[in-house]
């Protein structure tokens, strides 16, 4: 059995978790996690100011970390593997978790271990008690990725087609903006589509019919722009209409190609990561489609689509187990920002 701490500070959030590796291959479990929200903070700037998110997980790393091992009953001599997210992220972000993981590593004489972000969330509907099993095709959406993989087991990632330009999360927090919403825009949209006509307003669906699958997402926020131009002072009162069409056209297209994606490969199971894995509409139609063609679709518990640090702890609990990669002592933090 191993301890391992997981520390995510890729973007606005501070994340750490404890989770335990049983000896005998079965999956690991989560013990304790904990999570700290920057969101209050950058709201006042419309988006995330990156020096003020690295001075934020600074003076919330060691803090959070005292409190997962607390919950956890666990010490900070117990811990085997000290994982961190190394990327891609914001770089001083990132330098945050990577040094405090390597200094606590250093101090404690325990190996480290870099993490990919979109590992992480990949592999996190494994936290959830409905785990996948390989293989699998996944939809990972985030704010900055839109990736069809195939996933026949940790390590094994072939990528079935990505965004050209914006990630879904990108073009639903952008829209939102257009909509005069409040960061972070894609749950506050989701929230006031509810409200609204999914049909009032045309937009289109790129590449929908492009034969791969590959997404673009670009056109449409100008497409929203060019509406609520057109609206001019009507918005207020169309709002919601153009919200809930934004939703709609984003949401389509992501769940048409995804089930061209299984479809192409013949697998039985999906998988959905990433924070719009969280939206709502996406949920109910992907579903609804993959129930219908005898599809099992697995996600991550809601809490725990967007960033966080169980994510990073489980994937690397899950590199260690398949012997993918091992951690090292050599504590020369490097990080990926791209
Ligand atoms: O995975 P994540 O937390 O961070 C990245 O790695 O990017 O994803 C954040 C993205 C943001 O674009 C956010 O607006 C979007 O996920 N998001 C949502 C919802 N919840 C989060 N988009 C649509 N509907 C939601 N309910
Ligand atoms: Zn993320």
């Amino acid at each position: 059995m191993q301890l391992i701490l997981g520390i995510e500070s890729s973007c606005d959030e501070t994340g750490v978790a404890l989770v335990r590796l049983p000896a005998d291959g079965s999956l690991p479990q989560l013990l304790a996690h904990g999570l700290h929200s920057q969101i209050a903070m950058h709201r006042a700037y419309g988006g995330v100011v990156p020096e003020l998110a690295s001075r934020d997980h600074i003076r919330r790393v060691l803090p959070l970390t005292r409190q997962v091992l607390e919950d956890a009953g666990a010490a900070l001599p117990d811990i085997d593997v000290v994982a961190f997210t190394r990327g891609p992220g914001l770089a001083g972000a990132l330098l945050v978790g990577a040094g405090a993981a390597c200094a606590l590593g250093a101090a404690l004489g325990k190996p480290v271990l870099g993490i990919h972000h979109l590992e992480g969330h990949l592999l996190s509907p494994f936290l959830s008690s409905d785990a996948p099993q390989f293989p699998f095709v996944a939809l990972l959406v985030s704010g900055g990725h839109t990736q069809l993989m195939r996933v026949d087991g940790v390590g094994q990632y072939a990528i079935l087609g990505e965004t050209i330009d914006d990630a879904a999360g990108e073009a639903f927090d952008k829209s939102a903006k257009l909509l005069g919403l409040p960061y972070p825009g894609g749950p506050e949209l989701a929230r006031l589509a509810q409200d609204g006509n999914p049909q009032a307003f045309k937009l289109p669906r790129p590449l929908l019919h492009s034969g791969d699958l590959d997404f673009s997402f670009a056109g449409l926020k100008t497409a929203v722009l060019t509406q609520a131009k057109k609206l001019g002072g009507d918005l207020a009162a169309h709002k919601a209409d153009l919200a809930a069409s934004t939703q709609a056209a984003i949401v389509e297209v992501l769940v048409k190609k995804t089930l061209k994606a299984v479809q192409q490969t013949g697998m039985q199971r999906l998988v959905v990561a990433g924070g719009v894995g969280a939206n709502r509409l996406l949920r109910e139609q992907l579903n609804q489609t993959c129930i219908q063609r005898g599809i099992r679709v697995h996600y991550p518990e809601l809490h725990l689509c967007t960033d966080n640090g169980a994510m990073i702890a489980m994937a690397a609990a899950m590199r260690l187990q398949s012997g993918q990669q091992q951690a090292d002592c050599s504590y020369a933090f490097d990080v990926k920002p791209r």
